[in-house]
């Protein structure tokens, strides 16, 4: 069956910018993420704690809290690759963080300059003392069904990975399909695993990229398979800058036309959020890939 209502993990400001080849300015960042509480989101991944110099589109972390106007009954949650990262989220002021690891050798390497068990010897210390400061800590799983290097993923090898991250003390498991290479069957296959594995399923997101245009079906399937927390960027954003052929995210304007025509409650004011991506596109100067944007704009 289907879940009664989904949680909405909206990304656009984080994994939709991060991609972005101009850097926007934070004042623009700060009214997007305004207009997408406004438009009902209450889980907004406001931007990350990386290095600047590989991820420049977001070096502004620090500038953006200061000036977030943070709403009641919205959270705020960041990305945090290490120790540093969450000394500088700590100081910042944030209560939720995320940290991201790979489920393949290579893109370790490429996203985190770590091998495959080097990431988690920098995530764990991070996950130990982020719980202690009372922060909850999302783990995102990258490369979670194809890998541009390496290939089609197993399910095995991500259900490992996937549960060293909750063992660490992750309330949640993103699955990234970070390229966007993923099938329904693929979906429903790792979801099964995960539950035979012991893992309550509830405890899983899906975070699509739309690259073959099998985020939307994907998302169902992740749905009918228990899940119900889905992440999406506004206008469909995103990316990723180290996953060349990775284009954007699941657009949150057309999981909402799905959620709605099939009865699952989700929170959202679509038309609101239509006006927010056409606002948005305007500022990058170019038109939202999503479908349901264009269908409703104008
Ligand atoms: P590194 O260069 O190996 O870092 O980068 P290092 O530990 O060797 O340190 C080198 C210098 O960087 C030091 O400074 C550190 O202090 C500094 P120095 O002593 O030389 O002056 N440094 C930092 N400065 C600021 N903030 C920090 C930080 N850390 C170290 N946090 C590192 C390793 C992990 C930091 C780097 O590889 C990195 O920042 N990677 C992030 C890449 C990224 O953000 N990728 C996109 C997000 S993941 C994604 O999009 C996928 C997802 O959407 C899911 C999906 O689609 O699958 C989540
Ligand atoms: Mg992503």
């Amino acid at each position: 069956g289907l879940p009664a209502r989904v949680t909405i993990w909206e990304v656009g400001p984080r994994d939709g910018l991060q991609n972005e080849k101009s850097v926007v300015p934070v004042e623009v960042k700060l009214e997007f993420l305004d207009r997408l509480a406004g438009a009902g989101l209450t889980t907004l991944e406001a931007t990350s704690f990386v290095h600047p110099k590989w991820v420049p589109q977001l070096a502004d972390a620090e500038q953006l809290l200061a000036g977030l106007d943070r709403r009641e009954g919205v959270r705020y949650p960041v990305l945090v690759p290490n120790e540093r990262g969450l000394n500088r989220a700590l100081d910042a002021g944030v209560s939720d963080i995320a940290i991201f690891a790979s489920a393949t050798e290579t893109f370790a390497q490429r996203n985190l300059n770590s091998t495959l068990d080097e990431q988690f010897a920098m995530f764990e210390p991070v996950v130990t003392r982020a719980r202690a400061e009372g922060l909850d800590v999302r783990g995102y799983l990258s490369m979670c069904f194809g890998d541009p290097w390496e290939g089609v993923v197993a399910a095995e090898q991500v259900v490992r990975a996937g549960q060293r991250l909750l063992d660490f003390g992750c309330s949640q498991l993103s699955l990234g399909d970070t390229i966007g290479v993923a099938t329904t069957g693929q979906v429903t296959r790792l979801i099964e695993t995960f539950g035979k594995s012991g893992v309550d399923v509830s405890t899983l997101a899906v975070h699509f990229h739309d690259t073959y245009g099998q985020a939307l079906a994907n998302t169902e399937a992740a749905l009918r398979a228990g899940v119900s927390t889905v992440d999406s960027s506004a206008g469909g954003l995103g990316g990723c800058p180290y996953a060349e052929s990775a284009t954007g995210n699941l657009a949150t304007e057309d999981l909402v036309w799905l959620l709605e025509g099939l009865g699952v409650e989700h929170g959202v004011d679509l038309g609101k959020l239509v006006d927010t991506s056409v606002w948005m596109a305007e500022r990058l100067g170019r038109p939202s890939p999503s479908r349901v944007v264009n269908a409703l704009a104008g």
